[in-house]
């Protein structure tokens, strides 16, 4: 595929587009898109969101996991109009008032990161784990990350952050990032 900014250079006429609008992190982006253009590209490339990673554009690797009306999506595997009217919550939208979500301080303190390429992924992943089981056994954990992968295989440290977020986000009831 075409980058964005190469996509809307064409003069107008020549590409077929339609009008979305998509609210992220609580503020809504509306552009004219094509029909294939990737709603990860659409969240980097238009929105200029970069914390979403690619890393496989085929649903295998999970780093471009976003959640989507507060359920957890590759967003690699939806197109940007299939987005449209969607409430979407990114990394950059999981810190509040200028405090990193229990997911985040929990992945810095135990260190379930090693290069960070799938950190994001991971961090939007357990969040949806955790919204739907609040104290996950280890091997709930293992079970419910097993759509993302770690090329770094800092699988035991991840595992250690999420069980330590559970912890965090019951004492304080701060259940969720957009909630
Ligand atoms: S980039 Fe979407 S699953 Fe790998
Ligand atoms: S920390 Fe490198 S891919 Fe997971």
């Amino acid at each position: 595929m075409l980058p964005v900014s190469l996509q809307t250079s064409f003069p107008k006429g020549m590409l077929m587009t339609q009008r979305v609008r998509i609210t992220i992190n609580g503020k809504l982006f509306e552009s004219d898109v094509e029909p294939r253009l990737l709603l990860t590209d659409f969240i980097r490339g238009v929105a200029g969101l970069t914390g979403t990673h690619v890393g496989c554009e085929t649903s295998i690797c999970g780093a471009c996991t976003i959640l989507a009306n507060g359920l957890a999506v590759k967003s690699c595997t939806m197109f940007a109009v299939q987005a449209d009217g969607s409430d979407l919550v990114t990394i950059e939208g999981m810190a509040k008032d200028g405090q990193l979500h229990p997911l985040q301080q929990s992945f810095w303190e135990e260190h379930g990161l090693q290069c960070g390429y799938c950190t994001t992924g991971m961090i939007m992943c357990a969040h949806q784990l955790l919204a739907r089981n609040a104290t996950p056994t280890e091997a709930e954990i293992r079970d419910g990350l097993t759509g993302n992968l770690c090329r770094c295989t800092g699988y035991q440290n991840i595992v250690k952050a999420v069980q330590s977020a559970s912890g965090k986000m019951r004492q304080t009831q701060n259940v969720a990032a957009g909630d």
